[in-house]
């Protein structure tokens, strides 16, 4: 008889999303008369930019044509894609990344999910709390975690690092040594973020204790702050100890198109192992390269028309992040985020739990937000609301939670 994968076993309950998604869609059902606003899941609403579309279309037509016909993509990504994000996420902003420590893949969550395949099995891993999840559960897949306590709902082998308001939401160095870090910033969830002479910290950590630093950047084309890094290469010494996960989602609307990279110095080495040689290894294998017309529209939001409408786009919805900010300030809340990220994380009143708090919101003002404790017991009596919405939606719900 074959024999499973045991650790699947071990994963608690379904993904929060898809808990969600139950719960709205029973109220929605035994209330079809209601308008449920979703400030819930952080998926992009805009639709993509004219100089992307653009680029597909061109791109669509090539594959028409035995000519200009793309097969599979190189497995690393086509060099016009990487040398563009080298350019312009990294030498403009003064970080030595050559286009050949890039690796294009299909998105980060993917990325995030993957990367951990590179270490080894009994290796301790740190996430700050709340944490976007994808980072623990490919641990416990992996087997990594130890075992979960449903109490406190931690894993015994996961060394957490409390992100509350209580410091700031700048966590603490952990007391215990980690393999690995696991740090997202600008933050999903709590929408805040480090400085640079913060992050700096957990470099000169890394480093000392050789450990290794798994930064998601997904959010970084929402940072307006100008202490606030883009990249942890802007850092001393992180060519050395850091990995660093991007997408194109957030930046470019590419939830549904799928494109991100993955960027592993030449550098960054286990002893005399270079970590890039077994990504690159590890990309050729299991990864097949994304898709031509996808790598083509990546370009695109390097050109000067696409710098140009994102920016716009990213406006708009920090925009909406400042309305809910702002509005729910005005309803009395203590709100956090929303300044360098398109998410703002809010302490729930009157002592109510996470999920209490949901619930009141959906059946009271018919909005749709994310109980802060789906992404880790410190989450406990905060809540997310995203600014991905639309612009009219986002003012109506506020309307309807200033009113409750
Ligand atoms: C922190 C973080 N990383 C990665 C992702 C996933 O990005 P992608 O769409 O590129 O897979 C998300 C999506 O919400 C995210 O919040």
């Amino acid at each position: 008889m074959f024999q499973i994968n045991d650790n699947f076993q071990k994963l608690p309950g379904s993904y929060l999303f898809s808990t969600i998604a139950k719960k709205v869609a029973a109220y929605q059902e035994a209330n079809p008369d209601k308008e449920i606003i979703r400030l819930g899941i952080g998926d992009v609403t805009q639709p993509l930019a004219p100089a992307i579309i653009d680029a597909l279309h061109k791109a669509v037509d090539e594959m028409g044509n035995a000519a200009t016909f793309h097969g599979y993509a190189p497995d690393l990504g086509y060099e016009f894609l990487r040398k563009a994000i080298s350019d312009n996420d990294y030498k403009a902003r003064g970080c030595d990344i050559s286009a050949d420590e890039i690796f294009v893949s299909d998105g980060a969550k993917s990325d995030s999910a993957n990367i951990q395949e590179l270490f080894s099995a009994n290796s301790r891993i740190a996430v700050t709390d709340p944490v976007y999840p994808v980072y623990v559960d490919s641990n416990v897949m992996a087997g990594r975690t130890g075992t979960y306590d449903a109490q406190t709902e931690t894993w015994s082998n996961v060394i957490y690092m409390p992100s509350t308001a209580d410091n700031g939401f700048v966590p603490e160095l952990p007391k215990e040594v980690p393999d690995m870090i696991y740090l997202c910033l600008p933050n999903n969830p709590t929408g805040t973020t480090l400085k640079k002479e913060q992050l700096q910290v957990w470099v000169d950590y890394a480093n000392k204790n050789g450990s290794v630093i798994i930064f998601d950047a997904a959010y970084e084309a929402y940072i307006s702050e100008s202490d606030v890094p883009h990249s942890i290469y802007e850092c001393n010494g992180a060519k050395t100890c850091a990995i660093e996960l991007r997408s194109f989602s957030k930046n470019a609307g590419f939830t549904g198109v799928r494109l991100g990279f993955t960027v592993v110095p030449k550098e960054l080495k286990c002893g005399d192992v270079s970590l890039h040689a077994m990504w690159a290894r590890r990309h050729g294998t299991k990864f097949n390269g994304a898709p031509y017309i996808v790598q083509r529209a990546g370009e695109a939001v390097y050109s000067d028309a696409g710098k140009a409408q994102l920016k716009d786009q990213v406006a708009y919805y920090m925009n909406n992040a400042k309305t809910i900010k702002t509005g729910l300030a005005e309803a009395g809340f203590t709100v956090y985020g929303g300044v360098n990220a398109p998410y703002i994380w809010l302490k729930t009143p009157d002592q109510m739990t996470s999920w209490e708090f949901f619930d009141y919101l959906l059946e009271n003002a018919n909005v749709v937000g994310t109980p802060g404790s789906g992404f880790g017991p410190s989450g406990e009596g905060y809540f997310r609301l995203t600014a991905f919405g639309n612009y009219e939606n986002t003012v109506k719900a506020l309307e309807r939670i200033k009113a409750l």
